[in-house]
């Protein structure tokens, strides 16, 4: 439907930065295994499986917008009633249990004049990929989900994996389609509770002496039960999914009559954390009014230019109303920062030009280049050398023996603060 993006795709530029899909979009297209048309007819018509990708963003109250999804389903259906042979329909668009069977389905019936089953079968099939290593996560996923609306089509659907992964085929679970839409919720609900969980530990490892989260997520980690996975505290969870998707599971809880207590907790738990990196930045310099605040890394998560509910965006936005000088620094996302805050804070172009007479500098994502920033370059660099570390990208007693204050995500106390110059 984007006209330009479409354009671009079809030039082999991916509109977004994703590590390794540029070359594989390019190659797609030399190999003339891809192609991108504008016409949705042409491209149900011209193939024999149509997934469903499109966006299904969050409304006011939480619940998710179905508008692309009916208007895909509708174009499917034109396209059915002029096609004989069988097609299966595939809704890869994450949507709340029971969408596919009470509204892909009779949508695409009515525009195709076509009952389901008889020429065509549809599945839900969600998606697992994660921003920044989705290629890898496409090409290994932990699991594939069919939720079959017929047999014939699940078969399928299951086929098509097989033949695509080969000797490497990932575990399958083929189940109803409601059960299918209703993993991928609870699936990412799941491991957003997991992050807010170990967020609450390590604020209360900060009022304890000698604590450290990041130890004590790893005695956790060691117990099979629990896993080690998304027990890395930081400074919330953003991006398009995990928000949007706990918002939509609480919503349609709510619908039918079942209150969802811990959704509810580990959204409050996320919306506070960020801010706790502006009190760590006052606890260091004093009132932020007037003060030059570096902020190294924009983007939700690293190895990605996505800013969408980045605690970036909350930080930056709470340092202002502060009267803070912000200067931002990401090795992807600044573009995307910009439309946000325009020419309100200035953008610098390296993690160290960032640094430079910054009164505290605060490390709100963990790209891996800022893991290689030494004490001695924040107190070169900077009028104090006072650090917030978000994400726990650097060795606390390090800095600390170098003279560098230092405030660590779910550290124990401070002790002492180096001399004012
Ligand atoms: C998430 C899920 O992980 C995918 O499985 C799912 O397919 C995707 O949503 C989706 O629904 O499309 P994504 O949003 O790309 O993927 O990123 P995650 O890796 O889940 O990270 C989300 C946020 O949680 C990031 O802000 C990250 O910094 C934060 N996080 C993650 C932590 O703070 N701690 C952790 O231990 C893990």
């Amino acid at each position: 439907m984007d006209e330009e993006k479409a354009e671009m795709i079809a030039r082999g530029e991916t509109p977004f930065f994703e590590p390794g899909l540029n070359d594989l979009l390019k190659l797609s297209i030399e190999k003339r295994f891809f192609k991108v048309s504008k016409d949705p007819l042409e491209t149900v018509l011209n193939t024999d499986v149509t997934f469903i990708t499109v966006g299904t963003p969050g409304r006011e109250d939480g619940s998710i917008d179905l508008t692309y999804v009916k208007e895909a389903s509708h174009d499917i259906g034109r396209a059915l009633r002029l096609k004989e042979s069988w097609h299966l329909v595939v809704v890869k668009s994450t949507v709340t249990p029971t969408t596919t069977r009470s509204i892909v389905k009779p949508t695409i019936e009515e525009a195709s004049g076509k009952p389901h089953g008889s020429s065509f079968g549809i599945c839900v099939n969600p998606e697992f990929l994660r921003e920044g290593s989705a290629v890898e996560d496409t090409f290994k996923p932990d699991r594939v989900v069919i939720g079959e609306l017929d047999s014939k089509s699940g078969d399928e659907l299951e086929a098509i994996y097989r033949e695509f992964y080969g000797v490497n085929m990932p575990p399958i679970l083929r189940t109803t389609p409601s059960n299918a839409e209703l993993i991928k919720y609870a699936s990412n609900a799941f491991l957003a509770m997991k992050v807010s969980f170990i967020n609450t530990i390590a604020n209360l490892c900060e009022r304890i002496p000698e604590a450290d989260v990041s130890k004590v997520a790893e005695g956790m980690g060691m117990d099979r039960r629990v896993g080690s996975l998304f027990l890395k505290a930081g400074l919330g969870f953003g991006g398009s999914c995990l928000p949007k998707d706990l918002k939509a599971l609480g919503a349609f809880s709510k619908s039918l009559g079942v209150e969802p207590p811990l959704v509810e907790a580990t959204l409050k738990v996320n919306e506070a954390q960020p801010l706790k990196a502006v009190e760590m930045a006052e606890e260091l310099a004093g009132s932020l009014g007037g003060k030059q605040v570096a902020i190294l890394g924009t983007s939700f998560k690293p190895d990605t230019d996505d800013v969408r509910e980045a605690p970036s965006l909350k930080i930056i936005k709470l340092l202002l109303e502060k009267g803070a000088d912000v200067a931002a620094y990401d090795p992807a996302s600044l573009n995307n920062v910009r439309k946000i805050f325009g020419n309100r804070i200035t953008y610098a172009p390296s993690a160290k030009a960032c640094l430079k007479d910054a009164d505290v500098a605060i490390v709100v994502t963990e790209w891996e280049e800022f893991k290689e920033l030494k004490p001695e370059d924040f107190k070169e660099l900077m009028k104090r050398p006072l650090v917030v570390d978000g994400r726990r990208v650097f060795k606390v007693q390090e800095f600390k023996d170098k003279n560098v204050a230092i405030k660590a995500m779910g550290f124990g106390p401070l002790t002492s603060l180096p001399p004012k110059p």
